[in-house]
């Protein structure tokens, strides 16, 4: 088997960049590396992807939104996290299942034990070996977020940057707790940081945490 690693936090708190930089370290380093993010990661679940960040999409019922995040997350599984940790790959995920937790629980309400199995089912036996929690005030994150809409082209994946900001302090607060209640899966980093700070962080941490097998020239 491979090794799983997950980024989760608020918008803009870093995890792209932070996935991007680490993808490109392990693979110059001969690592098997297999970079890919949620919602979405293959067609058809960036087809749901579309549908969950449309900033059109406002009368979305947190239900419905549930639901489209999970079949995104079972497609995704099946077709690239499961196949890729099977051919011992190491698999960066931007976001996964403590995002659901963290949005839909956290920031929506819904009942924590329908989101728990709901993962369940949809990561098939799938589960993070590390989660990297990159934690920033989003103020920060929003503000950063911003900037990067707009200069970006394309589908404005905006919906929840949209959001009031006392959703995402729900959202980050429920990452916090998470990260307290799993303290050997979870690294905690502060996000409001520099980019090269915080990658030397990960870089460092990733490196003794890989399997023997996986990091022969790491
Ligand atoms: N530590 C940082 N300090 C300042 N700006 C950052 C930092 N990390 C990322 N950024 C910038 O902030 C914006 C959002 O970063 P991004 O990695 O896309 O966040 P996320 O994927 O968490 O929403 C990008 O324009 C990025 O270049
Ligand atoms: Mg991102």
């Amino acid at each position: 088997m491979g090794y799983f690693i997950t980024f989760e936090g608020v918008e803009g708190c870093g995890k792209t960049t932070q996935t991007k930089l680490l993808s490109k370290f392990l693979t110059t380093r001969g690592i098997g590396t297999v970079l890919t993010r949620e919602p979405g990661g293959c067609p058809i679940a960036d087809k749901i992807r579309a549908i969950l960040l449309d900033a059109e999409n406002r009368a979305m019922s947190p239900l419905a939104e549930l639901m489209l995040y999970a079949a995104a997350r079972a497609q995704h599984v099946t077709e690239v996290i499961h196949p890729a940790l099977e051919a011992g790959k190491v698999v960066l995920c931007d976001r996964f299942c403590d995002a659901t937790v963290a949005y839909q629980s956290f920031g929506r309400g819904i009942d924590r034990d329908i989101i728990d199995k709901l993962n369940i089912q949809a990561c098939q036996g799938v589960s993070p070996d590390l989660t990297i929690l990159v934690d920033c005030d989003p103020t920060l994150g929003l503000a950063r977020a911003r900037r990067r809409i707009e200069a970006t082209s394309g589908p404005r994946e905006e919906r929840f940057e949209l959001e009031e900001l006392a959703f995402h302090h729900r959202v980050r607060d429920g990452y916090r707790q998470l990260a307290a209640d799993q303290p050997d899966r979870f690294l905690v980093i502060d996000g409001s940081d520099n980019i090269n700070n915080i990658f030397a962080i990960i870089s460092k941490q990733v490196s003794i945490r890989i399997p023997e097998a996986l990091r022969a020239v790491c």
